[in-house]
């Protein structure tokens, strides 16, 4: 990678397990240019979390919370302008525009380069920066990658630290030169002499830099999520997805899990959803008790990578160690291992804090509690809340924890090879049109399906709540190059399976979100998945089950199983039904996407478009 350097810069000295001399030279470049007080080499211990988690709770950053109720568990508040991704904010610098694709943002590389050394130039002064080591995947996988971060923020530090590999075995895979991504982030926020420090520094101004020709990371402003923790969604998926095109393997924001009959045949399938969808609930769901036997089991929750193995068939991996989920909406009914994930060992940001030491948030529990400090450190009672409307959790708080602590984690999450993936799904959030499931009667159609799907906007990104954007393969904040290219990835990924000789993955359109006329969801959604989940089992192993419709194949009423819930079959046609008006309006969007997309896009996509026009007119 022939990344440029900055020159003549003073040596750092880094620990002895350090053998890698290009990483230590450019620990030192980077500390040259933002001027940290000091460095601090992560190993990634116990010891070492503790001791950061307890600095933060001198510094005001971290509240321990009641080590009865929540053992050696943290409360992070952020400074208001910082609780979300920053999508406005975030940048794709490819050396060409049309590289980064009409849907992100774009700066020529030399441009931005120069803003950002003007922006870093002393943004560490009075702070830390920790170098943290991390890999994205089992150590050593051959489908894992490795970054190391460069962090002015201990709350990056430690949550990193749950949420990837990290630490200094990172050093035994990296050796003296293997490849790793560099990220750079900042809070931006430097400490003068004597100036005090806040309880969450961050910067109005705010950008998230990717270089996807060098696989570069550079993030300003913001200390939050996946501003901050750059494994995720910058490496992850941004630059990952990149690597992705040019090497053969897909880089996608899916969970993964493992669902195993009664019999014991077990199927992996990964799941795309637009952020707070649901993912979470999803990857650890409770089967019905109507299914005795049933067992659904966690690879990930977020993000997949897949590589092609040498028989055709797709493998997958978590490439992260924990999860950053959103709290509000989570409890005991809509997702108990989420809960049991969360009882210890867990670091939340922008919950509210109760009396007595512990954690709420909207929805954990039918009651509030009388009395909360909210997420912006405010008094919050009931009646204040319906009185202003202030939410006592930010509706984007999260919780931050180690996937080990998941009562359903897969005894493959952890395999350096991957799980062999059997099916695609993907979903929005729509009130509207989008029926219950359909199985695309091939791979172009699938992608076409996921090419264009559109989801109600969430509390995950700032700006309009509910409207419904295209959202194609849930990746549009993320896909760092551009989107034509990327379905033309996704069509020759199809290909590429066919010809090593292996069945392609079946592929799937789901849609939880109908409601009714009162604006009620029909679907009970959560451990009710599960009887969805089973027909597409049916459909892989045997084809069971399914009719053709004009968009694929869609089980009848008497197809799904139904024992355990009163679910009718006009409550399914109200999920399932297909009204070809509103179909007509909604294609007429899918027209509008691809005249956005229509430099390099796939022509086998304008066919399939074309033929669902033509079905659905007769
Ligand atoms: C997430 C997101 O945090 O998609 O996973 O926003
Ligand atoms: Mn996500």
């Amino acid at each position: 990678m022939n990344r440029p350097t900055m020159g003549g810069v003073p040596a750092v000295s880094a620990p002895a397990y350090v053998q890698h001399q290009k990483l230590i030279n450019w620990v030192s470049e980077v500390a040259a240019l933002t001027k940290p007080e000091s460095i601090y080499w992560c190993d990634g211990s116990q010891e070492e979390y503790d001791r950061l988690c307890a600095n933060m709770v001198k510094t005001g950053m971290f509240k321990k919370l009641n080590q009865a109720k929540r053992p050696n568990s943290y409360l992070a508040c952020s400074n208001p302008s910082d609780v979300a991704r920053v999508e406005d904010r975030t940048f794709i610098c490819s050396e060409s525009k049309d590289d980064a694709g009409p849907t992100n943002n774009w700066m020529p590389p030399a441009e931005m380069r120069q803003t950002m050394q003007g922006l870093f130039d002393g943004c560490m002064r009075g702070r830390t920066l920790y170098v943290v080591p991390f890999s994205m995947g089992p150590l050593g996988s051959p489908i894992a990658h490795i970054g190391v971060e460069l962090s002015d923020s201990p709350y990056v530090a430690v949550n990193m630290r749950l949420m990837t590999r990290m630490g200094k075995a990172v050093y035994d895979v990296l050796g003296a030169d293997g490849e790793y991504v560099p990220c750079v982030h900042t809070v931006g926020s430097p400490l003068e002499a004597g100036q005090a420090d806040v309880s969450w520094p961050c910067n109005e101004t705010k950008y998230i830099v990717h270089y996807p020709e060098t696989r570069e990371i550079w993030s300003f402003g913001s200390g939050y999520g996946g501003n901050a923790l750059l494994g995720k969604k910058c490496f992850a998926l941004r630059i990952a997805s990149t690597m992705g095109r040019d090497q053969g393997w897909l880089a996608e924001h899916m969970l993964i899990l493992g669902v195993e009959s009664p019999e014991g045949k077990k199927h992996y399938v990964a799941a795309a959803f637009p952020s707070a969808c649901g993912k979470t609930n999803f990857s650890m769901m409770i089967p019905p008790a109507a299914f005795p036997g049933w067992k659904v089991t966690t690879i990930g929750d977020d993000i997949a990578w897949i590589k092609p193995g040498k028989d055709g068939r797709l493998y997958a991996i978590n490439p992260e160690a924990g999860y950053f989920g959103v709290a509000p909406g989570t409890n005991r009914s809509t997702n108990a291992n989420c809960m049991e994930c969360l009882v210890a060992n867990t670091i939340f940001t922008n919950v509210a804090l109760t009396d007595d030491g512990d954690v709420w948030w909207e929805g954990m529990t039918k009651e509030a509690p009388a009395h909360l400090i909210d997420w912006q450190g405010k008094d919050w009672t009931p009646a204040i809340g319906k009185e202003t409307g202030r939410k006592a959790a930010h509706p984007n708080a999260r919780f931050t924890v180690a996937a080990t602590s998941n009562p359903v984690l897969d005894a493959s999450w952890d395999d350096p090879a991957g799980v062999p993936i059997s099916a695609f799904i993907f979903g929005g959030r729509r009130s509207t049109t989008v029926p219950l499931v359909t199985e695309a009667r091939n791979w172009v159609e699938g992608v076409y399906m996921a090419a264009t799907m559109g989801s109600e906007t969430t509390a995950a990104t700032t700006g309009q709540m509910g409207v419904v954007r295209r959202d194609p393969f849930a990746m549009l904040p993320f896909t760092g190059y551009n989107m034509s290219d990327y379905f033309a990835h996704w069509l020759k990924m199809g290909e590429t399976i066919t010809a090593l000789g292996a069945n392609q993955p079946k592929i799937y359109c789901v849609n939880w979100f109908r409601t009714d006329a009162d604006g009620k969801f029909v679907w009970p959604g959560f451990g009710d998945n599960m009887r969805v989940l089973k027909w597409m089992l049916g459909r892989i192993d045997n084809n069971a089950g399914g009719a053709n419709n004009v968009f694929g194949i869609t089980p009848q009423f008497s197809d799904l199983t139904w024992d355990g819930l009163s679910f009718t079959p006009e409550m399914f046609t109200q999920i399932t039904s297909i009204d070809h008006a509103a179909w007509q309006d909604e294609l007429v969007l899918h027209t509008e996407l691809f005249d956005k997309l229509q430099h390099r896009l796939p022509s086998q996509l304008s066919a399939v478009k074309a033929t669902l026009e033509a079905s659905l007119v007769k």
